[in-house]
């Protein structure tokens, strides 16, 4: 599992912390299967003593079971440290994120000097505080950038309902300096590894500590980001008279966010199986996401040839004639298509549902799209 730890004065635990899948906690909690075997590995390999540094997303006092597993297997005077150190990295920006970050948290079980200055002397921005304090930290940070998508989701569905305009409104309440202009950009709903399990193992925690208004309202999070999805696929199907049975639709965009290839909890994930089971006949392209984790995360095997009737076709940005495009990533590549010819292949009325609002909607209407986008009425 880990290589050799001999001669190294720090080890850092970054294993995968993922939602449990089974039993006590199922759905919410994290796993911390691995977590525990990589404390068992440290304190049966070392020999001398280590600062063991908790890099992985935990649910705070995860470093207490730490501390336990090494306090009861410590060779004799061998003491080792714990500390907790959040990953604050972003996907598609993790360099940029590493080298200036906003600040870099760590926690401890007591005042330990050695690690301290030494991290003092290399860090800006260093932040020093508690272990549970810094275990906390992380949660909250992911569980309030996932909340900041939920509110200006919920206020795109009521500027879809009157007339305002959500990007107006996000500029406006993005100018309070209280507030700041990022991550308010309204969307078909959040996606990726880190934010549902995050805000749900969170959920999980206040339960666990008899908070349940507490975590009723963090639950609320992730409850409105599952309405988004599902509101944003039914105004696909409610726009095209009701049924998209037989007709096809194109794609574009399937990972959770642009600059990567990664699909896991991509909302784009929802609103395909949510076509697919309305019976529409997907293409779908992603410049960077495989053709088989699409057919993987859609449950749709490799057809034995490719048909026009075939329910998923992947790779190909083709829209002829399909009854509507659908932008579920924000790839900057999409802004530049030639919406012109695209147009003259699509079948008519052509949609244009637009999941990131990326587009210019206002040239698309000018060619003669529908235009539909998020929290704004075309
Ligand atoms: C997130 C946090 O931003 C990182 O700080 C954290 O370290 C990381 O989780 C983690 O816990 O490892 P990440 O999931 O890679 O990073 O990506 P984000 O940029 O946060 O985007 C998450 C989702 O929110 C994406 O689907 C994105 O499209 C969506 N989003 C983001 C919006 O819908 N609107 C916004 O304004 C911003």
């Amino acid at each position: 599992m880990i290589g050799p730890l001999e001669g190294a004065d720090l080890v850092f635990i970054c294993v995968n912390t993922p939602t449990k899948a089974y039993g006590l906690g199922q759905g919410k909690a994290a796993d911390l299967t691995t977590l525990e075997a990589a404390a068992r590995h440290i304190v049966r390999t070392a020999s001398q003593p280590k600062i063991v540094v908790e890099k992985s997303t935990v649910p705070v006092r995860a470093a207490e079971s730490i501390c336990t597993i090494l306090r009861a297997n410590e060779r004799p005077g061998v003491r080792h440290t714990v500390l907790s150190n959040p990953e604050f990295l972003a996907e598609g920006s993790a360099v940029q994120d590493l080298l200036r970050p906003d600040r870099v948290l760590i926690g401890g079980e007591r005042t330990d000097e050695r690690s301290r200055s030494g991290a003092e002397a290399c860090l800006e921005r260093l932040v020093t505080m508690n272990l549970w304090s810094s275990e906390l930290s992380k949660l909250v940070a992911n569980a309030m950038l996932a909340q900041r998508i939920s509110s200006i989701n919920a206020a795109s569905a009521i500027c879809e309902a009157t007339g305002a305009d959500v990007s107006e409104v996000a500029l406006a309440v993005g100018a309070d300096s209280r507030i700041g202009p990022r991550f308010l950009c309204a969307s078909l709903g959040f996606g990726g590894s880190c934010f549902q399990k995050d805000v749900l193992n969170l959920v999980y925690l206040c339960e666990c500590l008899n908070l349940p208004e507490v975590a009723r309202y963090w639950e609320s999070v992730v409850t409105l980001n599952q309405y988004q999805k599902y509101r944003f696929a039914d105004k696909i199907i409610v726009d095209l008279f009701n049924t998209v049975k037989g007709k096809r639709i194109a794609v574009l965009g399937f990972a959770f966010k642009k600059d990567t290839g990664d699909t896991r909890e991509s909302p784009a994930i929802d609103v395909c199986r949510r076509l697919i089971d309305e019976g529409a006949l997907l293409r779908v392209y992603d410049p960077k996401v495989a053709s088989s984790q699409i057919r993987l995360d859609l449950n749709q095997p490799e057809p034995d040839e490719a048909s026009d009737a075939a329910v998923l076709t992947v790779r190909l940005l083709s829209c002829e004639g399909a009854h509507a495009v659908v932008i579920c990533t924000e790839w900057s590549e999409f802004s530049q298509l030639d919406f012109g010819r695209i147009f003259a292949s699509m079948a008519k009325p052509a949609f244009v549902f637009d999941g990131r609002n990326v587009l210019d909607h206002e040239a698309l209407l000018r060619i003669g799209f529908r235009v539909r986008a998020v929290g704004k009425r075309l």
